[in-house]
């Protein structure tokens, strides 16, 4: 495994690679288990596999946790070398961006609303990044969690809309045994706060339960969510079809649930395909 820093090297790398797949795994480092079932994906279906593990300070907004987001370069690498990766790359911001930057926005509806509303900006930051790393390392296919279901969609609608020949691949969302979502920010959560981050699956899981059962109210079955989270700070529950335009009927096939609650000072996010 080779592990770069600067944007020259992934380009000579790059070019090493003429008529082999290659899969690419962005991330922001602190690999959880979510991480490894895409780079695990990606090793499995391409001849190489190349990582990012980067900490975009352009996607968080001035207030967000960019200096205390986990970092555990020592740790990831290790994990990164017995899955398979051929290569990381670790910039540093400075290697990354220059001072005059080209603005990319995310597009005005679905990227400034649910996610897009309550961290303007924050989705503009994960276009320019994500649109830097696919220049940069040109991949046949590249991999994304539906974890981040808003993320994914708008990265699927900016490969389409810039005409980018990479494959998007969604990956499935990975929990816990008790059904927490993984994420880079469960370290910050208390034993006691992890117990209420349990209500954003619950919620989920109930809200399944009732479609299941015939309910179609998106209203209903919202309020009862709700119900649910109380003990959280809720942001929003949402209901959305695969283009994230709101919905009032959930629709089987195209909907996705969606809730963003603070426990104690954590934010954290979850949602449900249906
Ligand atoms: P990060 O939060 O590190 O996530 C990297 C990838 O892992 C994303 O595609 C995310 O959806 C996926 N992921 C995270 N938790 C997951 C889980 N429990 N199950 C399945 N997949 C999971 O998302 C980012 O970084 C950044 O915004 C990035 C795309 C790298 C741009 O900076």
């Amino acid at each position: 495994m080779i592990q770069i820093t600067t944007p020259q090297e992934l380009r000579q790398y790059r070019k090493s690679i003429h008529y082999e797949t290659i899969g690419f795994v962005p991330t922001m480092g602190a690999l959880h288990e979510g991480h490894i079932s895409l780079i695990k994906q990606s090793v499995r279906e391409n001849d190489k596999t190349i990582v990012s593990i980067f900490v975009n300070p352009t996607q968080f907004l001035p207030g967000e946790d960019l200096d205390a987001y986990p970092r555990k370069t020592e740790a990831d690498l290790k994990i990164c070398q017995l899955a398979g990766v051929d290569c990381v790359f670790m910039p540093t911001t400075k290697a990354i961006y220059t001072k005059e930057e080209p603005a990319l926005k995310a597009p005005k509806t679905t990227g400034y609303i649910l996610e897009g509303y309550h961290r303007p900006g924050h989705f503009d930051g994960v276009l320019q990044i994500v649109l830097k790393l696919l220049n940069l390392t040109r991949p046949t296919r590249a991999y994304f969690g539906k974890k981040d279901a808003q993320q994914l969609f708008l990265i699927q609608n900016m490969v389409q809309t810039l005409y980018l020949t990479t494959e998007i691949v969604p990956c499935e969302i990975v929990r816990e045994h008790d059904g927490l979502a993984l994420s880079s920010r469960n370290v910050y959560l208390s034993d006691e706060e992890r117990k209420h981050a349990l209500l954003l699956s619950r919620s989920l899981k109930r809200a399944a339960k009732h479609i299941i059962e015939g309910e179609r109210d998106a209203t209903k079955i919202k309020t009862e969510m709700m119900e649910i989270l109380s003990p959280t700070k809720v942001e929003y529950v949402e209901i959305v079809d695969r283009n994230f335009h709101l919905l009032h009927e959930v629709e089987i096939n195209n909907s996705i649930i969606l809730v963003a609650a603070y426990v104690g000072s954590t934010r954290l996010i979850d949602n449900m395909w249906i």
